[in-house]
């Protein structure tokens, strides 16, 4: 099992991760030395991140519905199907204390002319998986989350992964939840005005605006009736970004994990 831990640690090491399985993540966390002297200070929670296996569906399934409503969360069999298809492409954040799952991350293998042709997400994640197999880009089918700590440590797991496997690129569709309010106060102008309009350089919708912090920088395309989601009028905003150096796979894929794992702080920015 490849389990990425974050914890209050500076100890992490390429040769840790190989000795022990598990990866100490030192560009997210403290200083083990101060909080073994603060015992007063309240130990941050232990994040364990690794591959979703069949096991995790009954939990996986919590977290689906405390952030999903009914007519939005994927069924049992529906996240079964993911795991089965895509192993590598579905990856769980777990409190190492509770064992609860505190964020998910499924994605598929696609292309950009699929994501561009795809009026809704059930298309982008139902399309023919033998167009995709020949490309180099993937879609996110969900991200669901409860603690914003689990989400990065998702995203800084998988990046690594990810160029090794020679993915170059990641497409998604992002809910716009500020939509509606924005429809009553300025009615009769297009959703575009609202989804391409920016405040200090970032996109005004506050769920764009957490994907673009993350690199999901281009907008592919709008669509309306693309998921159902009442604040957003169904609508989504395909986006996309670009893994940087991705263009060297010859080379990841040469480089032991480990060490991209190590790299992953200066590079792992979508572009
Ligand atoms: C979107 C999501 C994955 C983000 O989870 P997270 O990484 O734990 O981040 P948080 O929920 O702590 O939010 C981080 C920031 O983004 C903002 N944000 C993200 N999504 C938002 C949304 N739908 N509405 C309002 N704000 C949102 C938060 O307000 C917060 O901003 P702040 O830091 O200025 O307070 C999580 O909210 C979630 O699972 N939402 C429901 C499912 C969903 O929309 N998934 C993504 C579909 S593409």
């Amino acid at each position: 099992m490849h389990i990425f831990s974050i914890f209050n640690t500076r100890r992490a090491s390429a040769d840790g991760i190989l000795k022990n399985g598990i990866y100490f993540d030192p560009a997210i966390v403290g200083k083990p030395s101060v909080m073994a002297a603060k015992a007063s200070v309240p130990t941050r929670q232990r994040i364990e991140v690794r591959f979703l296996n069949q096991h995790d569906l009954q939990n996986l399934m919590e977290l689906e519905r405390a952030v999903w409503d009914e007519t939005q969360a994927a069924s049992v069999t529906e996240m079964s199907v993911r795991i089965t298809r895509y192993p590598t492409l579905a990856i769980g954040a777990f409190c190492s204390e509770t064992g609860r799952a505190l964020a998910s991350l499924f994605a598929r293998p696609t292309s950009l002319e699929a994501v561009k042709r795809a009026r809704s997400w059930q298309d982008c994640v139902n399309h023919d998986d033998s167009e995709a197999s020949r490309q180099k880009a993937l879609f996110g089918i969900s991200l669901s989350s409860i603690d914003g700590d689990a989400a990065k440590a998702i995203f800084a797991f998988f990046w690594p992964h990810a160029l090794k496997n020679g993915w170059q690129e990641m497409y998604l569709g992002s809910p716009i939840p500020g939509l509606r309010d924005w429809i009553r106060d300025n009615p009769g102008q297009a959703v575009e005005n609202y989804v391409f309009e920016r405040r200090k350089g970032l996109p005004r919708d506050r769920q764009l605006c957490y994907y673009h912090k993350k690199g999901f920088q281009r907008i592919v395309a709008v669509r309306r009736e693309y998921f159902p989601h009442a604040a957003s009028m169904n609508y989504g905003v395909v986006i996309g970004g670009r893994i940087p150096l991705g263009s060297l796979a010859p080379l990841w894929k040469r480089l032991p994990l480990p060490w991209l794992q190590a790299m992953k702080q200066w590079l792992f920015v979508l572009q």
